[in-house]
């Protein structure tokens, strides 16, 4: 069963997700009253690579729109729901491409960064039934030397983080594990999607 599991989880990374919902705006819901409401803005941190900034809480600004791609041919876990890639078109003069959310890891740390960059590939995330987005687990390492350490949940490790991805900005960052992020900047947050 569990070889089944790793099985699955592996031939989804390479899954193709043409299925794209329509735009939506991601807007920070915090206890921290200064982050609260504030959209996730895509910000230049390389070329053709984007961070995602936290933005100005003001009603009716312009924000950054992102799409949900998922495969409407998946097999889906009643725990996980319909999993996919978070993107975000990057316009040039004369093109368009798809740029999907992927995690930056720093072995020194556990805050990942999450950048949009142009790549078929990238971090598979999920949105639950109140439009909040996750990451799922399948295997608990926790639960490592039980019988079964398949664990199917939704996690929501987000935070927003000074870090240091090209340029020093306020972004959304992702934490490893389930222990408190080690950057004292880190600000809990979760990351609601707003159809506009
Ligand atoms: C997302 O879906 C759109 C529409 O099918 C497609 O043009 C784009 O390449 C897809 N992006 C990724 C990263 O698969
Ligand atoms: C996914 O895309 C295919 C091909 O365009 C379409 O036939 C199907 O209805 C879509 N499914 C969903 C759930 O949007
Ligand atoms: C966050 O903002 C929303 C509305 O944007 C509000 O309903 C909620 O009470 C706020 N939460 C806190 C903890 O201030
Ligand atoms: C709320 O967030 C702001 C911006 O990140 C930060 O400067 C402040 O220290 C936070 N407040 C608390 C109580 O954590
Ligand atoms: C890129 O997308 C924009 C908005 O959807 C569109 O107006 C523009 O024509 C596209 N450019 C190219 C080169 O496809």
């Amino acid at each position: 069963m569990i070889a089944g599991v790793f099985a699955l989880a592996t031939s989804t990374v390479s899954a193709q997700y043409l299925n794209q919902s329509a735009p939506f705006a991601l807007i920070l819901i915090s206890d921290n009253d200064t982050v609260n409401g504030s959209a996730l803005i895509a910000c230049h941190e390389g070329a053709a690579i984007e961070g995602l900034c936290i933005g100005a809480v003001v009603v009716g600004a312009p924000t950054t729109a992102y799409t949900f791609n998922y495969s409407a041919a998946e097999t889906v876990d009643p725990a996980i729901g319909v999993t996919g890639l978070l993107t975000y078109e990057l316009s040039g003069g004369n093109f368009n491409v798809s740029s999907p959310m992927e995690l930056v890891y720093n072995p020194a740390s556990n805050v990942a960064v999450p950048l949009l960059t142009p790549s078929e590939n990238g971090q598979e995330v999920a949105f639950d039934d109140q439009n909040m987005l996750a990451i799922a687990q399948y295997i608990d390492d926790t639960l490592a030397g039980s019988p079964n350490p398949y664990n199917p949940k939704l996690l929501y490790r987000w935070y927003v983080c000074t870090t240091y991805e090209g340029y020093t900005y306020q972004t959304l960052a992702w934490v490893l594990g389930n222990g408190t992020p080690q950057n004292p900047t880190c600000v809990k947050v979760d990351v609601l999607r707003v159809f506009s």
